[in-house]
């Protein structure tokens, strides 16, 4: 199996725990590159089975929350067919920024099977986290 992790970062939050995300895959032997939202590796995602989407939370700190630059995320290119996964990026309160950030990959072809918010303060426990709880949720999908 082979991964793409995208992210939309403004500043660099996101983008690191993408980065951790895409190390943590390929540890667990599933091959993932990581790549901005700006500069997506389509090759990479041609071959990928999974799709990870991350992005940041904009809002008004606990309320209005969204996907920041969402604009930019609903430009993926289409992942008819593949499976999906979503992460975002928090400061206080993330709000619905992830149920929000799912519809944009599920407009986008893409078959969501999970989402986790990763607090700003601790990035590398949240991106390890949430790949533990995303290689769980593909193997119940596999089983
Ligand atoms: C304009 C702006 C609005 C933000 N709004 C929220 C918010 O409503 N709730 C929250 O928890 N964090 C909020 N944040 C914090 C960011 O979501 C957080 O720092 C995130 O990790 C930034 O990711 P990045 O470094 O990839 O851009 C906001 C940040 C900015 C710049």
């Amino acid at each position: 199996m082979k991964a793409t992790v995208v992210y939309e970062s403004l500043t660099g939050n996101t983008a690191a725990a993408g980065r951790m995300i895409a190390a943590g895959l390929t540890a667990a032997g599933i091959e993932a590159v990581a790549c901005p939202i700006t500069h997506v590796d389509l090759q990479s995602l041609s071959e990928s089975d999974l799709v990870v989407v991350g992005s940041w939370t904009d809002g008004l700190f606990f309320f209005g929350q969204r996907p920041g630059r969402a604009g930019r995320l609903a430009k993926l290119p289409v992942i008819d067919g593949k499976q999906a996964a979503v992460y975002c990026t928090y400061a206080l309160d993330a709000g619905k920024t992830l149920s929000k950030l799912a519809r944009v990959v599920r407009m986008r072809g893409g078959d969501v099977i999970g989402g986790y918010a990763i607090k700003r303060q601790d990035l590398e426990g949240g991106a390890a986290e949430f790949v533990d709880r995303l290689l769980a949720a593909l193997e119940v999908a596999e089983a």
